[in-house]
């Protein structure tokens, strides 16, 4: 298509160009930035300039954003792999929302489950919900990928909200996931919600009965300290579940999209129904201005589009997510899914191989923890890798807010640093200060030089509230839609992760004994590793 290949010359035109040139112009700052409500996204310091943006936004409209975008919202059936509508945001959508799929309104039923949802979270909150032993003290969400990481994201965000019970994710089949979860909790008091789409992954249904075992022993109707979050009913009334305490979704929710319907029952059970409600009204707010905001003022759009200028056009392969907010450290593990699973595919809508990389490496640690661990790569490898800072306006500890200012200062002295860097000049000015001259003076220098040039983006908010957070993933699931979009992609199947499954249920029993011969070599050299150590 041309408009890449417009791209492509202008990205070669100006990459030699430093970002810190561009500030020249002083309303750089003020007109590469985009506001929705109270959050702004700087991207100002990218090396993007306005004819970039311009091709940019030209790309997204002929890759047929606005139509595709229209099409998601009107509930047509744009997961095509699949077969099904892509319908997220009618779990956070309005009370008086109609949103139709195949001809019918889903909003009646997805009140309904909100409803119900809401009331057993209360329920057990004000414990009108009692276990065996009395008041519920803990919450066990046994549930893995989207099951498990919009929850448990959100849980820790929302911490300073919590006034419900404990609430513990277990995910890994490692039994040490949950062997390390149970030890510290009683039977008795502990409802356990087993949160799986299908209800047939391996993982959370061999913890599900490790987790029944375990309240068996002290609990005489362990079924009754259950409760599923599950679109397979019929699975849930087979594990033993009433149907009173099993909280269906549509197929049309996509597991890495799921947080904001019953998938998120353990954090409305942490926070309670009116703070779920702002977390879902911060989602809808990003919704009506994903739809209503130009492209070129539009802040998912942009981010995407960022995104795709620094890993399709300037090749750099992965993007760090750090949040300076230590209550968002699961924010990038849960974007790993949200983005790589979505986005992570070599074939096209059309069938075809794609004939440009695929969606980004997505990875990161909250800062300042970061700075002290693989911000030197960042700094100084030979690599570039494109920077996501996320930092609030103020923390939850108005009695420890000189640290969080330290916390906005290491921040914006990342970006700062990573655009500016030190020349080396300015390194043998500081060699020479420090006593040192002739050859020793230009070696140390030349460890001490930052190039610069190294982009980044800064979302600011003003505090993490259930509001905030609610924008914050709802930018970026429609961050990851307009990057599908452009890439010619689907977003919402994942076939990648099946292969492994169907080869682990194949593992099993050789590792129990069973004929290896039809394995690789290196695959029976392991398995006799673990076998003669398994005894
Ligand atoms: O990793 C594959 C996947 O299907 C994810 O998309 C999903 O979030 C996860 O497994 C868990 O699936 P389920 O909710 O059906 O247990």
């Amino acid at each position: 298509m041309s408009i890449w290949n417009d791209l492509a010359r202008h990205q070669r035109a100006t990459e030699t160009r430093h970002i810190r040139e561009l500030f020249a112009d002083t309303a750089r700052a003020a007109q590469f930035a985009v506001q929705a409500g109270e959050m702004v996204l700087d991207y100002s310091k990218t090396n993007i300039d306005e004819d970039g943006r311009a091709l940019l936004v030209r790309l997204a409209e002929e890759a047929g954003l606005v139509e595709k975008r229209a099409a998601m919202f009107g509930g047509a059936q744009i997961n095509e792999t699949e077969g099904r509508a892509v319908l997220h945001i009618a779990q956070r959508a309005g009370d008086d929302a109609v949103i139709a799929c195949a001809g019918a309104d889903v909003m009646p039923e997805l009140r309904a489950i909100r409803a119900r949802a809401y009331g057993f979270a209360e329920d057990v909150r004000a414990g009108r919900f009692q276990g065996q032993g009395g008041r519920i003290t803990d919450v066990v969400n046994i549930g893995i990928g989207g099951s498990d990481l919009g929850p448990a994201m959100a849980t820790l965000a929302l911490a300073p909200y919590h006034d419900g019970p404990r609430v513990h994710y277990v995910s890994n089949v490692d039994g040490a996931h949950i062997a390390d979860t149970l030890k510290g909790l009683t039977p008795e008091t502990t409802l356990v919600i087993v949160a799986s789409k299908t209800f047939t992954t391996i993982e959370t249904m061999t913890n599900a009965r490790t987790a029944r075992d375990w309240m068996a022993a002290k609990v005489a109707d362990p079924g009754a300290q259950f409760a599923a979050v599950s679109t397979a009913l019929d699975k849930t009334a087979e594990f033993g579940i009433a149907p009173e305490r099993v909280f269906g979704f549509a197929d049309w929710v996509g597991g890495r999209y799921s947080v904001w319907g019953p998938i998120g029952l353990s954090l409305m059970i942490a926070i309670g129904a009116e703070g779920f409600d702002g977390f879902l009204a911060g989602g809808r707010a990003m919704d009506a201005h994903f739809m209503d905001a130009p492209l070129d003022q539009n802040m998912p759009v942009l981010l995407a589009l960022v995104g795709i200028w620094h890993n399709q056009l300037c090749g750099h392969a992965t993007r760090a997510v750090l949040p300076y907010d230590q209550r968002l450290a699961r924010l990038p593990a849960y974007l790993q899914q949200l983005e790589m699973e979505s986005n992570g595919k070599r074939v096209g809508m059309d069938g075809r191989d794609l004939d440009r990389q695929s969606g980004p490496i997505v990875w990161g640690e909250p800062g300042t923890n970061g700075q002290h661990a693989f911000y030197q790569l960042i700094h100084q490898g030979t690599r570039i890798v494109p920077c996501e800072f996320l930092l609030a306006a103020k923390g939850h500890e108005p009695e420890l807010a000189h640290q969080h200012r330290l916390l906005a200062a290491n921040c914006l002295a990342q970006s700062e640093a990573l655009m500016r860097g030190r020349s080396l000049e300015e390194a043998r000015a500081l060699m020479a200060a420090k006593g040192l001259e002739g050859a020793e003076l230009d070696r140390q220098a030349r460890h001490r030089v930052f190039p610069g040039n190294r982009p980044s983006t800064t979302l600011v908010y003003p505090q993490l509230t259930p509001f905030v957070l609610g924008q914050i993933i709802a930018l970026y699931e429609h961050r990851v839609f307009v990057e599908g979009v452009v890439l010619g992609i689907n977003s919402f199947d994942q076939w990648g992760v099946e292969l492994g499954k169907e080869l682990a249920s194949a593992l099993g029993p050789v590792l129990d004994g069973a004929d290896a011969s039809d394995k690789d070599p290196s695959t029976q050299a392991l398995v006799a590793f673990l076998r003669a150590y398994q005894g």
